[in-house]
């Protein structure tokens, strides 16, 4: 199985693209399912979560053609069978993004629920108590969800807590149903509002999206549309991050820098100089980081997906951070593999307290998740010596050319056997 193999204590100096959010380009790609027409995209990130989502689409009859440069093209003319196997539900699970628009389009969806997973407890109750509430009958038999509606009708849905994928699939659910939903207490994360655009170029009639309150108006059917996937903010506050730790100057291209005010108040906290154009982020570093610590939350707040990556910096800061992690219940994993690096961390509950070391120690670790992978690649970037990170198909899932940008930015990184 593949690994990383990373020389540390090399600054990061040069440019880099941004790719586009994984994030928003898995609802995209499911909205696909709501016509018969071509939806067009483009800036579709090439990364394995993107393909599994492609294989899944293909298998319920969907129509996919590749083109370079991040073009996909997707038509569902007719949706063969609207069934979400758990082979492939277990290996990613964005694919639970298909029950809405299957529910809309064809009136009846089989999904694997998805169970649990190295971060947390991932149920989809909200999913599921949403689209009951615009008339599905939804049942859970053999770990599968069958659900049925012979049209969907529009709500108002209180959603008890703040969810991503369960606000994008009721609001496509809604596109397609008889009158108004209303989504209150919706997620506010910039992919919601990318998938929003997308689906109003399609002929959807949405307001709000971007907001805590998300109104939809059904309509009869959606047509195609060419829509480009947002740049991903994980992936450039990892880049930020990183160049805060290891030091160094780069300059981010393509990026959207009005979906990462909370991490960039962070990176100042810590002492990085940033400048910020319309679509780039330019970071400075030339000094041992300050300690600045955290809370995740929901969008506008600091994300959960960019917490293990910023717990990295402050192993090696002045000072001491408490990081509190307020999504899932175990997102600090990699703070076990950090311990062995050297870093100083002692884990309380749902919080981190991480007291700042002068340097990190190359070593083997193992990435557990997707950000544990991108906090240790940053953690070997800083160590002394070399560090070895197993298991990197994480990677793989979420970080598009990652080894390939790192070099370009005079990482000295390398896949080994
Ligand atoms: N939750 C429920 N019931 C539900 C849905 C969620 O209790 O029906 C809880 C979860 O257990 C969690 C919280 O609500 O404690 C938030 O979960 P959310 O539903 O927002 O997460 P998600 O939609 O499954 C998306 C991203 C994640 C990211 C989270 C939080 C996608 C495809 N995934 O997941 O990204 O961590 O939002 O921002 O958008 C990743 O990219 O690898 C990744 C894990």
């Amino acid at each position: 199985m593949d690994k990383l193999r990373i020389a540390g204590g090399r600054p990061l100096q040069g440019e880099a693209r941004v790719s586009g959010a994984k994030n928003a380009a898995l609802p995209i790609m499911c909205a696909a399912l709501l016509t018969a027409k071509p939806l067009v995209l483009a800036n579709v990130p090439r990364l394995m979560d993107v393909h599994t989502m492609t294989r899944l689409l293909e298998q319920m009859g969907v129509r996919a053609a590749e083109g370079g440069n991040g073009a996909l093209e997707l038509q569902a003319g007719t949706v063969g069978s609207p069934v979400a196997p758990y082979e492939l539900v277990k290996t990613m699970r964005a694919s639970v993004l298909v029950l809405g628009p299957l529910l809309a389009r064809c009136g009846q969806a089989r999904v694997s629920l998805p169970g649990g997973c190295a971060i947390g407890a991932r149920p989809v109750d909200q999913h599921v108590k949403g689209l009951q509430a615009m008339g599905a009958t939804i049942t859970i038999e053999h770990g599968y969800m069958n659900a049925t509606a012979e049209r969907l009708r529009g709500a108002r849905i209180v959603m008890d807590l703040v969810t991503v994928t369960g606000t994008e699939t009721l609001m496509m659910a809604a596109t397609l149903a008889d009158g108004v939903t209303v989504l209150e207490n919706a997620a506010r994360e910039p992919e919601v509002a990318d998938l929003a655009r997308c689906l109003a170029a399609m002929g959807a009639k949405i307001e709000g999206a971007g907001s805590d309150t998300i109104r939809i108006t059904g309509v009869a059917s959606l047509g195609g549309a060419r829509h480009a996937i947002m740049p991903d903010r994980i992936e450039t506050g990892t880049y930020l991050a990183a160049t805060a730790a290891a030091g160094g100057r780069i300059r981010l291209r393509g990026a959207m820098p009005g979906t990462l005010d909370a991490a960039m108040e962070k990176l100042r906290e810590a002492g990085a100089r940033i400048a910020v154009a319309e679509d780039t982020i330019e970071l400075e570093m030339d000094a041992r980081p300050r300690a600045a610590g955290f809370r995740t939350a929901p969008f506008p707040g600091f994300a959960t997906d960019m917490q293990a990556q910023f717990m990295t910096l402050n192993t090696i800061a002045e000072g001491t951070a408490v990081i509190t992690e307020t999504i899932f219940e175990n997102r600090f994993l990699p703070a076990l593999e950090l311990q062995r690096l050297g870093a100083a961390i002692t884990l309380q509950g749902s919080a981190a307290i991480v007291k700042g070391v002068g340097r990190l120690q190359g070593a083997r670790v193992m990435a557990t998740d997707l950000c544990a992978s991108a906090s240790l690649v940053i953690a070997g970037l800083v160590a002394e010596g070399e560090t070895v990170i197993e298991r990197i198909y994480h990677l793989d899932r979420g970080y598009e050319a990652l080894q390939q940008k790192l070099s370009a930015l005079g990482a000295r990184i390398e896949r080994i056997a």
